[in-house]
């Protein structure tokens, strides 16, 4: 075996609001090391990392984007800031979990988000997921009923939505493929008021 076969992954949530502050605790309950970044100096987030547990490494954004695993935890419309500080991500791995609600769908050309926000990030990889479970869910210990919950994954890449659903299997979730972006990232893409009403029904009233 390779000297690369035995390289751990590094990870990397870019974004600690909602969803990236849940993502985190997930990390620190399963033991594995994240750095987290926003656009803020890491100093002004740190006591919320060490609440989290010690093992949330607080950094800047250009130190968080040298990760093998990027989750991409910011707002749909931030996509393209992230985007922007690294001129390739070959070799990366980036996990969208943005939710593109709003947003037309001539604004995404027509196609999936997922694959709009693909073309953003050059030569990476791209896994969509995670993106259909709301934060005050994704705190909750995934070992649901007997079972597990689930998160939806999809990618262009086999290999890399291999890898992710590994570790969304370390973090305690179900992985389910649900194949390429542009046939899996669509039915996982936020759409109206319509979409999530299976997910939301006891959390959220719709009209
Ligand atoms: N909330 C949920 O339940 C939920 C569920 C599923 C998916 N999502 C999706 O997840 C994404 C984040 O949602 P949220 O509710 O967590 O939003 P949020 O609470 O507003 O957090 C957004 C985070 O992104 C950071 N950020 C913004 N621009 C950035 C940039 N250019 N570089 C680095 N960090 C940046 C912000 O940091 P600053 O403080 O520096 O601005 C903040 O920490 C959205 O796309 C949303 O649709 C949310």
């Amino acid at each position: 075996m390779s000297k690369s076969e035995y390289k751990v992954a590094s990870y990397a949530i870019i974004g600690f609001g909602n969803i990236g502050k849940a993502l985190a605790k997930k990390f620190a309950r399963s033991g594995i090391e994240v750095s987290v970044s926003t656009t803020r100096n890491p100093e002004s987030f740190a006591s919320d990392a060490a609440a989290i547990g010690p093992g949330i490494i607080p950094t800047t954004l250009a130190e968080a984007v040298k990760a093998d695993v990027i989750f991409l935890a910011v707002r749909f419309e931030s996509h393209p800031d992230v985007a922007k500080t690294l001129p390739t991500w070959q070799g990366k791995i980036i996990v969208d979990v943005t939710n593109a609600y709003g947003v037309s769908p001539e604004k995404l050309g027509g196609q999936p988000s997922a694959r709009f926000v693909a073309q953003a990030f050059t030569d990476g990889k791209l896994v969509k997921g995670f993106n259909h479970l709301i934060a005050a869910i994704i705190d909750q210990d995934p070992a649901v009923h007997g079972g597990r919950r689930v998160v939806f994954l999809a990618s262009d890449d086999d290999g890399a939505s291999a890898e992710i659903g590994a570790l969304a299997k370390k973090l305690g979730f179900s992985p389910i493929q649900l194949g390429g972006l542009s046939e899996g990232g669509l039915l996982v893409q936020a759409h109206g008021n319509s979409w999530g009403q299976l997910i939301f029904k006891d959390l959220v009233k719709f009209d």
